[in-house]
């Protein structure tokens, strides 16, 4: 096993463009790291870097206590399995697993041990004499595994391995290879664009947006500290509500009405002008059903569409947001792949509310919990930094801005390209 240290990383192809952006992110030893984003941001170039099967255009790739940038991909030692995990169809489960053993020149009772060893961890035993044609979409993710446990390899690098199954097959999925994962201890790194596999399965996760992290932190902490309105956007679901607010004193003037919030989240966005500010769905209550509205504020509003689900309810409010902090919206909405910006805020309330459709409710918020948004930078005013693991663009806000013109420069460049 091996720590993975990515050092700066940049990644441009042919046409110019930094598809990785200056990346830096520790891998400690035995850690399970996320790297999750929208299409195209580049999780896979940095996966494909990482085990050699992309040259890197700039920074160190350090694996263990070794620099790799320049070693073949057969000799990092590292296992990948990809979103089409190729098996052998002509041969058995067991010789798909035996494969890379075979390769190496292991002998037969090495081969032996080491697969059945894999296959009892995978509970394909009863398998391992059928062919993958027979196979459930579940079951051949695991023998993929199965061929890249056997290898003890320093770290797992997994590509979408998800993406193919259903989605009852992939929660299963997602289970198992937690599991594996602890059990074997294993230093890996996922690639995903789905946000439920990145909360549950990372200890840590990078969020990539255009080839720039935007922030490394542990689940919890990019749910509850989100470093800028990308994070906050596309970590959460239903995701989290974006309003134009104005900052006075500890007064948040909402849409909705006004609100006050902790004085130390107001001193850090006075004299600031219209922000966004971002609540998530579970931060309000039906005021009727709440036993305690001490804390926080409570507002009147006519309530659209209620969705009731049993143990809760989604009720939708929609408003009114001004043209400044809609174009900043309609951005992030661009940059979140549509994701629904639509100027109604989302509330999620206890299944015991009767509100229904076209009341006028009163609705509490946990004012508390409320974030404030630059709507220029998209930088959160009110994180607090001691629980946000790394915000790049904090650390050193002009390499971020130099990045971001170089993803713009190459974008144009591109389009040039693509129009010639
Ligand atoms: N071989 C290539 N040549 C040129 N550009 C490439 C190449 N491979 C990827 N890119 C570009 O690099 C960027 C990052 O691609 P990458 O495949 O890493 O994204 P991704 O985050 O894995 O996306 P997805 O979720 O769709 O798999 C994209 O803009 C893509 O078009
Ligand atoms: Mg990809």
């Amino acid at each position: 096993m091996a720590a993975i240290d990515m050092k700066n990383i940049v990644k441009k192809y042919g046409d110019g463009f930094p598809a990785v952006n200056d990346v830096s992110i520790d891998v400690a030893d035995g850690e399970f790291m996320i790297l999750v984003g929208p299409s195209g941001c580049g999780k896979s170039t940095l996966l494909r870097m990482i085990v050699g099967l992309e040259d890197i255009t700039e920074g160190e790739m350090v694996i263990g206590d070794k620099v790799v940038n320049d070693l073949a991909p057969r000799d990092r030692n590292l296992a990948m399995v990809f979103q089409n995990y190729a098996l052998y169809p002509h041969l058995t489960v067991f010789e798909n697993i035996a494969f890379p053993l075979r390769l190496a020149g292991v002998s037969d009772d090495e081969v032996d041990r080491l697969v059945r060893e894999a296959s009892k961890t995978l509970e394909l035993d009863e398998h391992l004499d059928r062919k993958p044609g027979n196979l459930s979409g579940g079951q051949r993710q695991r023998v993929a595994m199965g061929r890249a446990i056997v290898r003890d390899a320093d770290a797992f690098l997994f590509d979408e391995p998800l993406s193919n199954l259903d989605a009852k097959l992939r929660g299963q999925m997602r289970t198992e290879i937690s599991r594996l994962q602890k059990r074997l201890g294993i230093t890996t790194v996922y690639v995903t664009h789905d946000q439920t596999e990145a909360m549950t399965l990372g200890d840590r996760v990078a969020v990539l947006k255009r080839g720039v992290l935007q922030q490394l932190a542990t689940p919890r902490e990019l749910y509850v500290n989100p470093g800028n309105l990308f994070v906050a956007g596309f970590i959460g679901s239903p995701p989290m509500n974006f309003l134009p607010a104005t900052v006075e004193g500890r007064t948040v003037k909402l849409p909705f009405g006004e609100v006050q919030i902790p004085e130390e989240h107001a001193r850090k966005a006075e004299g600031k002008g219209l922000l966004i500010a971002g609540i998530r769905p579970e931060h309000f209550e039906d005021a009727s059903v709440k036993q305690d509205t001490s804390e926080g504020s409570t507002f009147r509003a006519t309530v659209d569409v209620v969705e009731w689900l049993g143990n809760e309810a989604y009720a939708y409010i929609p408003f009114e947001a001004g043209s400044e902090v809609r174009d900043q919206l309609a951005e992030l909405e661009r940059d979140l792949e549509g994701e629904s910006m639509r100027s109604q805020l989302v509330v999620s309330l206890d299944g015991a509310s009767r509100v229904a459709e076209g009341d006028e409710a009163e609705i509490w918020v946990d004012t508390s919990k409320i974030h404030l948004f630059d709507p220029a930078t998209g930088e959160n005013l009110t994180v607090d930094l001691e629980h946000a693991g790394r915000i790049p663009a904090n650390d050193d806000p002009e390499a971020l801005a130099e990045a971001e013109r170089r993803a713009d420069e190459g974008e144009a460049e591109r389009a040039q390209a693509q129009g010639a």
